[in-house]
């Protein structure tokens, strides 16, 4: 029957809208992002967080997306980031287990990874 047809299918356009807008967001959110600023932080980020929060912090499996309203600044501040470099996280919002602390990580290393961590949300509208 036609009316039940097109109820099935305008979720899912919708749906397939809303995806091609994330990835705009993602593709604009990307390389661009990142300036002369934040491109060390965005070094030291893959180098030390990317193996569990993922490339542009967007999750893995072993960790959660740092994009994500959780971590907005509203919510998670920069004391927390840093906290939770220096200290690690036990598990709480997700079931990925705990985070190990960084102690490799230097406090400077750090204000260079908040700044891009904090830029990536934003270019991807988490402010
Ligand atoms: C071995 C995996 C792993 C690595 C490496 C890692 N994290 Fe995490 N991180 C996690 C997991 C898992 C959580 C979520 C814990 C929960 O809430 O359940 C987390 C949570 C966080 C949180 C939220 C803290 C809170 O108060 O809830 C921040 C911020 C964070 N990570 C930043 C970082 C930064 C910055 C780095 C790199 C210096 C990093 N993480 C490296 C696994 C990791």
């Amino acid at each position: 029957m036609t009316p039940t047809k097109t109820a099935r299918r305008r979720p899912l356009a919708a749906a397939a809208l809303a995806l091609l807008a994330f990835a705009g967001a993602l593709a604009c959110g990307g390389d661009g992002g990142a300036d002369a600023d934040t491109e060390e932080g965005k070094r030291l980020f893959n180098a030390n967080c990317a193996s569990c929060h993922g490339l542009e912090a967007a999750g893995t499996d072993n960790g959660p997306p740092l994009v994500h309203l959780y971590y907005a600044p509203g919510h998670h501040n920069d004391d927390a980031i840093r906290r939770a470099v220096r200290n690690g996280v036990t598990q709480h919002h997700w079931f990925f287990g705990d985070m190990p602390p960084a102690p490799n990580v230097s406090d400077d290393e750090i204000e260079q990874i908040i700044r891009y961590v904090r830029e990536t949300q934003r270019a991807n509208g988490i402010e």
